[in-house]
């Protein structure tokens, strides 16, 4: 879908967006303090009723004033109506508070994102992570993954989660329609799709392709679910073109994966994939394409992440348009033998064999 074709806004709509993008740090952090000191809980529980600002500092352990300009910029924000003095929660402001989606990408650019992106143009002129320094000092957000702190695990764990737990129900039945006995997962990171993989099929063997450090999470999870007879682990670092993968796997899986690399490297990663597959075996690629969206807002999502990974995961990835990657699978000797999207919602699936 494209929904980018024509300029529908009007001028006042255009201006009025044009304030928003330039508040948009301001109106971000405020929504995000608004959300976790309680005061949009607290709001939302008093119903229509709703809170007189006093009401509301009697109630949160912050100085009135703050409170006062917090609430105030919330109005503007459309988090609240005020009337009487009585400040009542609004659909945005309820979304703000319980909308999940909203959630996990409010936390990963707070928690990951917001501090590195003030690099963002030197990342754009590097071509560089620069803004990855704010959490460590590595060269790729992945190979810090398992030593940022605890909360900021946390939220990028819950938002790559977010969004591969959705799609896996319908791909693991795509995936064992085709029966396969060796599994591959490349990019495997904590473990969920072997355990579910594991689960769903009695036969079949996995191994996790993965970073060492990362493969920690991994092995504690296959630990905790009694997998250890079913699932092995490779440790790798697919920057490294002298790596093959681990061959004789007749289905291949790459989930949220290809899209942490660039252009060239996913060419050179497929080549390997392709070379690592049993004959007749199957490379799927679980992806999510902005231009495959069923609406214009997870397009949006979409092309605001590519900037995290521009400015922290590894200054040359992104997440994809459809054509990029056919485009890589065709250059590396596969073929899509099928191409379906919204599994789940939001992702393609592209089964590719060897041409
Ligand atoms: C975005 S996560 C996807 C995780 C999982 N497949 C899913 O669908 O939720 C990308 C994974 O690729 C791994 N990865 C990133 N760079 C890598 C590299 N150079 N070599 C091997 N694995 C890498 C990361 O450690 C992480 O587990």
């Amino acid at each position: 879908m494209n929904y980018f074709k024509e300029d529908k806004q009007s001028a006042y709509d255009a201006k009025t967006e044009a304030q928003r993008i330039a508040f948009a740090p301001v109106t971000f952090q405020a929504s995000r303090i608004l959300r976790d000191a309680g005061i949009l809980e607290l709001v939302q529980k008093s119903r229509a009723m709703g809170m007189t600002l006093d009401e509301v500092a009697a109630k949160i352990k912050l100085p009135r004033y703050g409170i006062k300009v917090l609430l105030e910029s919330g109005l503007g924000i459309g988090l609240f109506c005020l009337n009487d003095e009585r400040f009542t929660l609004t659909k945005l402001g309820y979304f703000m508070l319980r909308d999940e989606m909203t959630r996990v990408n409010m936390d990963v650019v707070q928690d990951i994102c917001y501090r590195g992106l003030f690099d963002l143009d030197q990342s754009i002129e590097q071509g560089k992570p620069v803004g990855l320094k704010t959490l460590g000092d590595w060269k790729t957000f992945y190979e810090g993954l398992s030593s940022v702190t605890p909360k900021a695990q946390a939220s990028w764990l819950a938002f790559d989660h977010y969004y591969s737990d959705a799609a896996f129900p319908a791909a693991l039945k795509l995936v064992f329609a085709d029966n396969p006995k060796r599994l591959l997962d490349v990019g495997g990171n904590t473990g969920k799709w072997a355990v579910q993989c594991a689960k769903f099929n009695p036969d079949v063997q996995i191994t996790i392709a993965d970073l060492e450090k990362q493969l920690v999470f991994a092995r504690e999870t296959i630990r905790q679910n009694n997998l250890e007879n079913r699932v092995n682990f490779h440790a790798t670092n697919l920057l490294d073109e002298s790596l093959p993968l681990p061959a004789g796997h007749d289905a291949i899986w790459m989930s949220q994966f290809l899209d942490c690399f660039s252009e060239a490297e996913i060419v050179s990663i497929l080549r390997r994939a392709a070379a690592a597959l049993a004959p007749g075996g199957t490379l799927y690629i679980l992806e999510l394409f902005w231009d495959r969206q069923p609406n214009a807002t997870a397009a949006f999502c979409l092309q605001q992440i590519s900037l995290y990974f521009t400015c922290i995961a590894n200054g040359n990835s992104q997440m994809y348009h459809s054509s990029d990657l056919l485009r890589a699978i065709a250059e590396s000797g596969l073929k899509v033998v099928e191409d379906r999207d919204e599994v789940g919602l939001y992702h393609t699936l592209l089964k590719c064999r060897k041409a």
